[in-house]
């Protein structure tokens, strides 16, 4: 709990480590209550600190008892040590190397805030990054400090009959004359303490093996709560393609003799790398097809190769200081993009990586929590676990990529692999191997990891028809950030294409330089004109290809543009993005008129277009059902920027589905039949596709037509044969207000009340409810059985959900949404505070809104921010959001 204002950290004040780790043996003797942890380091001073030899050593550690301390077998007395709530200080310490011993307790029991040594569902598991291990041991709790890791567990074993931590199993058995029994885990590879891990419980385990490029053997476990063991089968099979890409596309091996997952329900945040031992939630590993959809699914694939990937990726190759988090994260996620591409498909999960980004770290970017993909300064890092840092972070890797090719990527990942494996590193390190193995300069690309914002590229163009030339200028200008009011301009990957008038690709001839071997433009000027000659009739230009650059797009171009791109582009995300922006283009215009009261016109070109797009048998399923997905309101209202009406967004939107519903019945009807399910469930993204086409279809045919609408979507529901159908159904019914909502939510919850990751869908359905009723029902929802505030994952499917998916209602204009989430904010805080602050950060574009709306959110994080006890967490977080 805070007691004084809370100051920030630096990443000026960088300094390096007074002290160096060698080997750290942990023996950990598990109880509910009392954990009782002793810790022996081998220490020394670090030749490369500006401390000197004599400096005192520092140790942090955060609710723990001390118990005891030994420095070389010697017990130290009371005045040789000073203890806080922050930290241990030994003032006098050998200055060559010494072993300390150090003896604490802590209470797993107790710890609500899943940071640390915790209890989830009986198990015990560790949460260490970032700055977990102080809640279990005092250490130099910090990335660039690595050590050899050897872990003792003792443990009741009818408590804990399951012993796990990182690395290898050297040792195990009984403890004589007690009910206890031990394990020894040994990890060779020296790791920060953010990747310790220690998991014990009454866990089941399905196992497989994986044979590395080289020949080795590696036994795969995945351990989950007894009675999960079937539904393992897709988080196996997605971690082998994962080892097997990773070897074939970067060349990496997998270094350690045994890999294993372990899925806890009570978790921060979706999964988490630990050397040898991944933990993750366990939404991100379990699945049947009667349990989990489609996109769980994905979601799986996805996420486990993410944390495998890490392995070389954040693990081998750490970050040096926290404020380098985007070394390991946007590099990872990268890598799992590049992975899903390509057992996927390439444009399908581009266009979700883009609406992800568009619709989480945009709005980021446009308000008060803006920050660079690398920040200079925080107060607590877990608020910085951001789409900024993960997803923007990506794209910065992307576009290296991008400028420099493939092949000099895959060079420069190679430098990097040989020159830093085993060290912490930074930013600068790593663009240093991209700029060595490409033989370009890239100082003035890396802006891109210190300049927050997105930016803004304005392109106009000109046709010279007797020259047979066409121009394109771009200017680019990136918006001021809080603590950035002035921005450089940033070297941009800019890919193009220009369609003729007869759809057809035309050729890139830039004036002067001949044919343009790769269609990507490089922007490094605030404008910048590029003459392309030998074209023989006014083209389209087909802008930011594949979306090479995360940034917004001004053009001059008009609607009859946007549709003729939507059907003739041979790129086919800018088929997509033009669609997009021609539906924004609408809905903008709609929302104004429902604001004003004016009528709401229908759309029949668009629908038209799309029509064709449907019947195109061209296109694969996944694509199409991209094309039938709206903007997001979040997207326009960030679109919008001031004085943001989110129920005339909302009513808009409403009204173009259920317009376009109308307009499109017969082909939506067609698909509807033809491609309903026949044999058994596959995950396979083609079987994936079609459902989802077909539920997209559904979704439209509910908003269009009331009464038959949900009579058919309630069918849906009714004879749904796997999970993926069943939600998709109950999805369409949410955004209706008729009986047969309720009536399959009812039986939902009655047939799958004992499951908690189906009660957290359902939890997420009922908050997603479009109307002003859904306040009540979610005040009412949090009483519920179902609902414990102190499991996250609840938390998310029911306050995230409503104040993140659930836009009309959550800025509901009597601020009751306000209050509502200010109210779980500060009931939560005192006993999670990471997840609480993540909570609050839905309150970030509270200033776009129109000034009614504005005020009353303005009053509900000023109501949290007044709270004397707020963590450092929630403080941040909201005098960040109040400017
Ligand atoms: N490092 C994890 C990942 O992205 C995320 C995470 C951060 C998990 C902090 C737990 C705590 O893969
Ligand atoms: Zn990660």
């Amino acid at each position: 709990m805070r007691t004084e204002t809370p100051q920030p950290v630096r990443l000026s004040d960088y300094r390096p480590p007074t002290h160096t780790i060698d080997e750290v043996a942990l023996t950990v003797r598990l109880a509910p209550q009392k954990t009782l942890v002793s810790a022996r380091l081998k220490v020394r001073p670090n030749p490369k600190s500006d401390a000197g030899p004599d400096a005192p050593l520092v140790l942090d550690g955060e609710a723990i008892e001390l118990r005891g301390i030994m420095l070389d077998g010697v017990p130290l007395a009371q005045g040789d040590y000073a203890v806080t709530d922050e930290s241990l200080t030994i003032a006098r310490v050998p200055a060559g190397p010494f072993e300390l011993e150090i003896e604490t307790a802590c209470n797993p029991e107790a710890n609500t805030a899943l940071s640390g040594l915790y209890r989830s569902n009986g198990t015990y598991c560790t949460q260490c990054e970032a700055q977990g291990f102080r809640r279990i041991t005092y250490y130099p709790d910090r990335p660039d400090v690595l050590a050899r890791f050897t872990t003792r567990i003792e443990a009741r074993r009818s408590d804990a009959p399951v012993l796990l931590a990182n690395g290898n199993l050297v040792d195990s058995g009984e403890i004589e004359g007690t009910e206890k029994h031990y394990a020894v885990w040994e990890d060779p590879f020296p790791k920060p303490a953010y990747l310790f891990a220690l998991v014990a419980g009454n866990l089941a385990v399905f196992e497989d093996s994986f044979t590395t490029m080289s020949g080795r053997e590696v036994a795969l476990k995945i351990y989950v709560e007894p009675g999960k063991e079937d539904r393992c089968a897709w988080a196996m099979a997605s971690l082998k393609s994962a080892m097997r890409w990773d070897e074939e596309t970067f060349g990496r091996e997998y270094d350690l003799d045994i890999f294993m997952i372990v899925a806890v329900p009570d978790f921060n945040m979706g999964a988490m790398e630990n050397k040898g031992l991944n933990v993750f939630n366990d939404k991100y590993i379990l699945a049947r097809p009667d349990t989990a959809t489609d996109q769980d699914y994905a979601n799986i694939e996805r996420i486990i190769a993410h944390e495998y990937f890490h392995n070389w990726t954040g693990n081998r190759i750490t970050c040096r200081d926290w404020f380098q988090l985007c070394l390991k994260e946007g590099l990872t996620v990268f890598r799992d993009q590049e992975f899903s591409s390509d057992v996927r498909s390439r444009p399908v999960r581009r266009i979700s990586d883009v609406r992800l980004l568009r619709s989480q770290q945009f709005s980021e970017d446009a308000g008060p929590l803006a920050h660079p993909v690398r920040p200079s300064s925080y107060i607590e890092i877990n608020n910085f676990y951001t789409a900024t840092v993960y997803e923007k972070g990506a794209e910065v890797v992307r576009m290296l990529h991008t400028l420099i090719g493939g092949q000099a990527f895959r060079a420069g990942m190679d430098l990097y692999f040989a020159r830093h494996d085993g060290e912490a590193v930074t930013m600068e390190d790593f663009v240093a191997c991209m700029a060595e193995a490409s033989g370009r300069d890239l100082s003035q690309f890396f802006a891109w990891y210190e300049q927050a914002g997105t930016p803004r590229l304005i392109v106009t163009d000109s046709y010279d028809e007797t020259a047979g030339t066409y121009s394109l200028t771009v200017a680019q200008e990136t918006p001021p950030t809080p603590d950035q009011p002035d921005k450089k301009p940033l070297d941009i990957p800019f890919a193009v294409g220009l369609v003729g008038p007869d759809g057809q690709e035309m050729p890139l001839v830039l004036d002067g330089e001949g044919a343009m071997e790769r269609p990507v433009l490089e922007l490094t000027q605030r404008e910048q004109t590029f003459r392309f000659r030998d074209v023989a009739a006014r083209p389209v230009p087909s802008l930011n290809r594949g979306f090479s650059a995360p940034v917004r797009l001004e053009t001059d171009l008009g609607d009859g543009d946007w549709l003729f791109l939507m059907s003739h582009d041979s790129d086919p995300f800018n088929r997509w993005e033009a669609a997009q922006i021609y539906a924004k283009r609408l809905l903008i215009r709609l929302a104004g008129d429902a604001s004003s009261g004016a009528p709401l016109a229908d759309a029949p070109d668009f629908a038209e277009a799309l029509g064709r797009s449907l019947r195109d048998q061209s296109l694969e399923p996944a694509f199409k059902a991209e094309l039938l997905g709206l903007p997001s309101e979040t997207d326009l209202a960030g679109e919008i920027a001031r004085n943001v009406d989110p129920q005339a967004i909302h009513d808009a939107r409403r009204h173009l589905q259920a317009s376009l519903g109308r307009a499109l019945s017969g082909e939506l009807q067609d698909i509807y039949e033809r491609f309903a399910t026949s044999g058994p469930y596959s995950p396979d993204a083609d079987s994936a596709g079609r459902r989802g086409l077909r539920n997209a279809a559904l979704g439209l045919i509910a908003m269009a037509d009331g009464e038959r609408g949900a009579a058919q979507a309630f069918e849906h529901f009714r004879t749904a044969e796997n999970m993926t159908d069943t939600i998709a159904a109950l999805s369409a019914l949410t955004r209706t207000n008729r009986p047969e909502r309720d009536r399959a939510l009812d039986a939902f919850y009655a047939a799958h009340s004992g499951d908690h990751l189906l009660v957290d869908k359902w939890l997420m359905l009922n908050a997603a409810i479009p109307f002003p009723e859904t306040l009540e029902r979610v005040r009412t929802l949090m009483e519920h059985e179902a609902f414990s505030i102190t499991r996250p994952n609840n938390v998310r499917a029911l306050i995230g959900a409503f104040a993140g998916l659930n836009p009309a209602t959550f800025n509901d204009p009597s601020g009751d949404g306000y209050r509502l989430l200010a109210d779980v904010v500060l009931e939560l805080d005192p006993l999670n505070p990471q997840v609480a602050a993540r909570l609050s950060g839905s309150f970030k574009t509270w200033r776009m809104l129109e000034p009614g709306r504005r005020a009353l959110a303005k009053a509900e994080i000023e109501r949290i921010r007044a709270c004397k006890t707020l963590s450092r967490d929630v403080y941040e977080i909201v005098t960040r959001i109040l400017g």
